[in-house]
């Protein structure tokens, strides 16, 4: 039983177009704090302790809602810490095709349809109640999805769970239905700083990823047809290597996606990942039901605008552990697939537990 446990509900402002934005903070004191708000089920902070018990934000984010709204940052679409949906990633050419028929979707980061879209799962207000069980404490999301909504078939009635417990674990639980077959690939884009320091890059970060192969991309980072082998690659995170170390190796690949931006397949039997900041000895391991994680560094980041206390987010100030089906999954009979079909229930979880080494 958690009796030290503590829930916190607040608004955190209110849109231009007058919906008030709530956020829930989880917190179990000295273990875990996190708050998510009701745009986009984003989880905007979460404080894990050091080796020394001190407390620190280790997700990219901005203090106020104004700074998920201004325009320079919707613009971008860079999903600092989204629920996203209702397919991650790019499907090529921007279309899919289920029952014969073929749904072309809406372009939203240049030409590319991607994340869910213009308006995707990550702009949306979802309905959040919060709950209590033996072992944790958390909130659940709620949100429908209707029929055509980005170009996709079907209404999706979907919900996200956050919740944390006494192992310092943050638990993301997936739920959907659809009236209509259709395709569904969510996942969480928090950007992962261990250090607590968001002005720093994740150089030093040491990262392990139980994958023999990975997806290569082309030039605009949409996948290519082909798995390859991550042996004396950039890629190969089978044992724990500094991310740094990584990034400047010389490899195409990492050309195309402007470091990494990759998706890798999961080795089932041991789906963990594991992030590790020595200086501070915060290790974060992720376990997920996800057959694929696309790895993402940040590469983007221009450092335009502030974000958390007036620090400029720079390329590869963060890591995003994107936990999912595969990119491109739709157009991919060899994938797992991502299509759900009516009397079917959607479901996926994603651990991500915090300790110190
Ligand atoms: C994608 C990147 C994209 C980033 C921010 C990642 O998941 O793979 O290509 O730039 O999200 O939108």
């Amino acid at each position: 039983m958690i009796s030290e446990c503590q829930m916190h509900i607040a608004s955190f402002g209110q849109t231009p177009e007058g919906q008030v934005i709530q956020i829930f903070t989880l917190e179990i004191p000295g273990v875990i704090k996190a708050s998510i708000m009701t745009l986009g089920a984003t989880l905007t902070e979460l404080h894990v302790p050091d080796r020394f018990g001190k407390m620190e934000d280790v997700v990219l984010g901005f203090d106020s809602l104004e700074g998920y709204l201004q325009d320079a940052y919707q613009q971008e679409y860079c999903y600092l810490g989204a629920t996203i949906g209702r397919v991650a990633g790019r499907t090529n050419g921007n279309r899919f095709e289920i029952e014969g028929r073929l749904y072309q979707l809406p372009e939203n980061q240049g030409d590319v349809h991607l994340h869910g879209g213009v308006s995707g799962w990550d702009r949306k207000l979802w309905v959040g109640k919060p709950f209590q069980s033996e072992n944790e404490i958390g909130v659940d999301f709620s949100l429908f999805s209707p029929n055509g909504e980005e170009g996709y078939p079907g209404n999706i009635h979907v919900s996200v769970r956050y919740a944390v417990n006494l192992e310092g674990e943050l638990k993301i639980s997936y739920e959907a239905t659809t009236d209509h077959a259709t395709i569904i690939n969510p996942t969480n884009h928090s950007y992962f700083n261990l250090s607590g320091d968001h002005s720093e890059t994740i150089f030093d970060h040491e990262l392990t990823i139980p994958a023999e192969h990975y997806l290569p991309i082309d030039g605009s980072c949409f996948p290519l047809e082909e798995l390859k082998n991550v042996s004396g690659s950039p890629f190969d995170f089978r044992k724990s290597r500094k991310i740094g170390v990584a990034l400047a190796e010389n490899h195409p690949q990492l050309k195309n996606g402007n470091g990494i931006d990759h998706a890798f397949k999961l080795n089932t039997s041991n789906p963990e990942i594991i992030l590790y900041h020595p200086k501070s000895g915060r290790r974060m391991t992720c376990i997920t039901t996800a057959p694929a994680v696309q790895v993402y560094t940040s590469n983007h980041f221009k450092g335009t605008y502030p974000g958390k206390s007036n620090s400029y987010y720079k390329q590869h100030a963060a890591i995003c552990l994107e936990t999912q089906g595969f990119p491109n999954a739709a157009n991919r009979p060899d994938f797992p697939t991502i299509r759900l079909n009516p009397n079917e229930t959607f479901e996926s979880q994603t651990i991500f537990k915090f300790t110190i080494q």
